[in-house]
């Protein structure tokens, strides 16, 4: 595909990978798409390790890294990171909540080296989800030439990140669920922009891809490139973002049910075993609407007498190590991992070449109905 995008970018397929694993990106990025890893997760050392990683084995080709810019968040928890312990931060009683829902579920506490292992996972990843987070991670990013796209969610990036990515030549995209945020991104000097539908995993709003895409697109008045995401999975979904004016797509839920993904055979299982409908949008997890598997761990936080959600980072802090014990029980009854709508469509692992190909060959065969039925 020969675009203006695709030149930048150096891609061959308009199939962008967001995801949190390595080695997805590199698989993506290899089989021509364009891979962008989720840096939210890592701090900037971790991050460090693996941008390395990823240079080393991608070929040469260019990719990206995505970081989560809230435009709401707990200040004094921004202002105490890596000075206090952010812990310390959440109230009681959102700690003794969550300890009750595990204890009387018998979820037992994760061994003392597992559990200061996950606790430095939070604290750096988790614990960095504000501005001053991000720009830790947007400085570790622009060291790495083969970056060529950074890509911020959860609001306009601030002016002087703006800046400093612009300056590197580096693309820079936003995340939006509304056409407001589209205008307002581009006029915050971003240069892509990826429409998110509610059918998302992950932070996401509440207007569908296929309503959402084309009035993004009229928003930025056809100005800059639109990426459509939510709910794409298979080929006949490109062709469909395409025709409505998408310079492409950017999937995330697909991904997770690879070989090459994060998950380990337990979670895999659980979102083999999902339903569409299993996947609903809670503020359990970060505080903020996020799609992602029903469990009684994402339920309880909305019954009555659950104490009110925590802005970010705190609320994600409480919930990810809460995670990490339903996990390592085996618990599904208690598992939430972000998922967008078309988990659906998973049923058994797949590798990320196989995804890759069987969405170009369905795109392929879309196209060629579209172009038989104004033949006919
Ligand atoms: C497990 C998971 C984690 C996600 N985390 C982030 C994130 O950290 N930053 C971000 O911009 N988007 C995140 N997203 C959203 C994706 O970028 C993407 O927009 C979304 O997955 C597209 O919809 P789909 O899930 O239906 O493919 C996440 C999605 C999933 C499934």
């Amino acid at each position: 595909m020969r675009t203006a995008l695709a030149e930048r970018l150096g891609f061959d397929v308009p199939i962008f990978a967001f995801s949190h694993c390595r080695d997805v990106v590199v698989e993506v990025t290899k089989a021509g798409g364009f891979g962008v890893l989720g840096a939210a997760t890592f701090g900037p050392e971790q991050l460090e390790v693996e941008l390395k990683w990823i240079d080393e084995h991608v070929g040469g080709r260019p990719y990206g890294v995505d970081v989560i810019i809230p435009s709401k968040y707990d200040t004094k928890a921004e202002a105490e990171t890596g000075k206090t312990d952010l812990h310390d931060l959440i109230p009681a009683e959102h700690k003794a909540f969550m300890e009750k829902l595990l204890a009387e579920a018998g979820i037992p506490e994760l061994p003392e080296d597992e559990r200061k292992h996950v606790y430095k996972e939070i604290m750096e990843g988790r614990g960095a989800m504000t501005p001053d987070g991000a720009r830790r991670l947007v400085d570790t990013a622009l060291r790495h030439e083969q970056v060529r796209l950074i890509v911020s969610a959860l609001g306009a990036p601030p002016p002087d990140i703006v800046e400093q990515i612009r300056a590197k030549n580096v693309m820079i995209g936003a995340l939006c669920g509304k056409p407001e945020h589209a205008v307002r991104q581009k006029a915050a000097g971003v240069e892509l922009i990826v429409a998110q539908g509610t059918e998302a995993g992950g932070h996401t709003g509440e207007i569908s891809t296929l309503v959402l895409v084309p009035q993004v697109i009229d928003a930025v008045e056809n100005d800059i490139p639109v990426l459509a995401a939510g709910g794409i999975s298979r080929g006949s979904q490109v062709a469909a973002a395409l025709a409505m004016g998408a310079a492409g797509v950017w999937c995330g839920t697909i991904w997770l049910g690879t070989q090459e993904s994060e998950l380990n055979a337990f979670e895999k299982e659980a979102m083999f075993r999902a339903r569409t409908e299993d996947a609903v949008r809670r503020r359990a997890r970060t505080g903020k609407t996020v799609r992602m598997l029903k469990s009684r761990l994402s339920e309880a936080w909305e019954e009555p007498g659950a104490p009110p959600y925590l802005l970010p980072p705190l609320q994600g802090i409480l919930y990810n190590e809460a995670h990490a014990r339903a996990v390592k029980a085996e618990r599904a009854d208690y598992y939430s991992f972000p998922a967008g709508q078309c988990v659906g469509n998973m049923t058994s692992e797949t590798t990320v070449k196989q995804v890759m190909y069987e969405m170009q060959e369905e795109l392929l065969q879309s196209l060629e109905r579209m172009g038989s039925i104004l033949d006919a």
